[in-house]
Parts: C-alpha cells; structure tokens; sequence
C-alpha cells in the first residue's frame, strides 16, 4: 500500500516555472524587491483587498516583523491552540503572551474571554484563524477599539479565504501569512505581510530590510526577512493555479463531509456560513463516544499507511517555555485542553485520488463501533 499524507504540496507545471527562472538569469537580479517581488506583491493586493502587501521569506519572519512595526510591549492576549509559531514570535519579541480559551464552535480565540484577559499591560490580541475559518473578527475590533490594542491575525492557513464577501486579510491592523510547501498557496518558503495603513507597511518595509530607510539612514532596528526572486517568481505561477487548486480541494472536503458526517463519536468543524474557504485542512474531532481514542485512531490509520496528524497538539500552553505562565495554568483552557486531545487532521490536498480519500474514509469506518 502507498503511503498516503496529511498533504503534498501543490507543484505547477515545471515548463511554466522555467520560463520565468529564465528571466531571472537574464537580468541577474535575485533579491531586494526585484522585478518579481513587485509583480507579486501587485498580484497580491487584490487578493488580500489591500494596497499594503509586504512579502517575506517564511510566515514566522511574518509575525515577526508584523509584531515588530506593530511596537507592541508587555502582554499580548492569544491563543494556545496554535502552531508553535505563533507564541514563539511573541516571546521572540520580548513579548509576555497571555493565553485565552478557544470557543468550541470554530476552535478560534474565544471573544467573550478576551476582556477578562486584558491588564495596564496589553498591548495587543495576536488571534489565529485556525484553519483559514474566521475569528470573531468583529467583536475583536471592537473589544481593541475600546481599549486602544492593536490586533494582529495570524493568517497563515487563511490565504484566498473570504469573509463577508471580503479578503479575510482585510481585517486587523496586521495580517501575517505563510507560504510554506504545506500551505494551501505556496512558494516553496514564503510569506507575507498585509497591513491595514501605508504606514503600517512602511514599517514593516523597513524591518524586513535591516530597518534601512535608504543609502545612509538605517533608523531602525530590523531583520532579513526579504523574498527572493526565485520564491517570488513561482508565487507568479503558482497564482495562476490558485482557483483550480481551490476547487479541487473543496470536492475532497465536500465527499469527506458526506461520508464521515454520520459517524457515531466523530465531529466535524464546519465551514461558518459567509466563509469562501481554501479547503487547506480536514480537522475531524474524535469525541469520547468513538470506540478508539484520537491517539489510538492516529496509531492504527498509520499502521495502514495513512498519516493523519495532530494539529494542534501538544497545546502552546503546555510547552516547557510557557508552562509556568499564569495564564496557562491547569484548569484555565478547558475548551483547548480538549480540542487538543481530540482533534485530528486528515489528508486533503489537490492531487488525493477519489479511490485514496475512499482508502481513508473506510479506514475511519471500520474503527468506528459498529
Ligand atoms: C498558524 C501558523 N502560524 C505560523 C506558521 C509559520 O509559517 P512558516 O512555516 O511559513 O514560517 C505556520 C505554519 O508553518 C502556522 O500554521
């Protein structure tokens, strides 16, 4: 049996790449907002909505610069249900995260327990849009208007995701995203910023490039967190795919959804209505009536050559780093405790045959209690 998982990332036709890598060796420019750079981040803008697009190596560099322009200090309210990526730009930058339950319904920071959270010290919410489905987005602006936060979303699994008819990124002070292999949009490495004002994306400009405003002035402290030519010329490809990627993933989700919604102890995470989702994650919720728990279906889907996997687990929270925050103490995060222990992510990605998703599903079947 062939190994089937989680995902495989989406190549374009490689002719189509080449031509373009051909240009690159004519005009022998390779970095620093080269003729590509610009033409993508122009793409880009009517995407995300927004005429302030900053692309970056990797979506960590993302947050990070975002987080940096943004001048946050002291505390930043987040979630723990998260890649690690997320705590760990905050703590990169000195920053004190303070975790905050997820709500059961989208697994997304809970709005109603944001309040609670906030002390002299918040500077900032950092939500995540888990899955590329939404976060409270409204009541987020509202409860940061009230008490002067900036909000930072961490789009990274949100690309080509529409929101009320609107770029998800769109919402927020800033929007960091990855462009990383396993990503529904990729460019083998990559990332972007979007920012709400010019000023924003003159800020994160500069952190991303050394804080060097022009030849003599460098005014502030900054990183490298620049796009190649290369990375950025096959975000131009890549582009041209990015629909057709889009609706092959939404059949695989579709057919998951009509085969596993009936499955006593297994739980599906919904698309929020006004969603236009990139499909990019299949998370199923492995509930205590299913006759294996979430561990024991993970083991035995791998002994049959299916690599599911635990995204996310182990929760933020509880990493040695963070474990002794107050804020992460046991008992605060119940809903992310469990979503944790239940969750599961299962293989979805443009090329995955019908006959491989039906190899998948009736593997689930077949461990369910009959
Ligand atoms: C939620 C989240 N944030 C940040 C990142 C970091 O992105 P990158 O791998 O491009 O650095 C990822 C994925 O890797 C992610 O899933």
């Amino acid at each position: 049996m062939q190994p089937i998982y989680v995902t495989k990332p989406y190549l374009p036709p490689l002719d189509e790449f080449v031509r373009l890598l051909e240009q690159v060796w004519e005009s022998r420019i390779l970095t620093n907002n080269g003729p590509f750079h610009q033409q993508l981040e122009g793409r880009l803008q009517d995407v995300f909505d927004s005429p302030h697009v900053s692309l970056t190596n990797n979506g960590m560099l993302a947050l990070t610069t975002a987080i940096n322009a943004a001048q946050l200090e002291g505390e930043v309210i987040t979630t723990p249900y998260s890649f690690v990526a997320t705590t760990h730009a905050l703590a990169l930058e000195g920053l004190t995260p303070v975790f905050v339950d997820i709500r059961p319904s989208d697994l997304n920071i809970d709005p109603d327990l944001i309040e609670a959270a906030i002390t002299e010290r918040t500077s900032a919410i950092v939500a995540v849009h888990v899955y590329g489905n939404p976060c409270a987005v409204a009541q987020i602006e509202d409860i940061a208007a009230r008490h002067n936060l900036k909000v930072i979303y961490d789009a990274a699994h949100a690309f080509g995701v529409r929101y009320q008819g609107r770029s998800l990124l769109s919402y927020g002070d800033f929007g960091a995203l990855s462009f990383h292999a396993t990503k529904a949009f990729n460019t083998f490495e990559g990332g972007a910023v979007v920012s709400r004002e010019a000023e924003g994306k003159r800020a994160v400009d500069a952190v991303r490039n050394f804080g060097i405003a022009d030849e003599v002035n460098i005014p502030v402290v900054g990183t490298n967190a620049k796009m190649s030519e290369i990375n950025a010329a096959f975000g131009m490809v890549q582009l041209e795919h990015f629909e057709d990627v889009r609706r092959r993933r939404r059949q695989i989700d579709t057919r998951y959804r009509e085969r596993l919604s009936a499955i006593e102890g297994i739980d599906l995470v919904p698309i929020p209505d006004g969603v236009e989702s990139n499909f990019s994650y299949f998370p199923i919720m492995v509930r205590d009536s299913f006759s294996l728990s979430r561990d024991a279906l993970y083991e035995a889907l791998k002994a049959e050559g299916i690599y599911s996997r635990r995204y996310f687990y182990p929760l933020l929270s509880s990493l040695p780093m963070y474990a002794d925050l107050p804020s992460a103490a046991a008992g605060r995060l119940p809903q992310a405790e469990r979503a944790a222990a239940q969750v599961l992510c299962l293989p979805i990605y443009p090329d995955l045959t019908d006959a491989d998703q039906q190899r998948i599903v009736q593997a689930v079947i077949d461990h369910a209690r009959q």
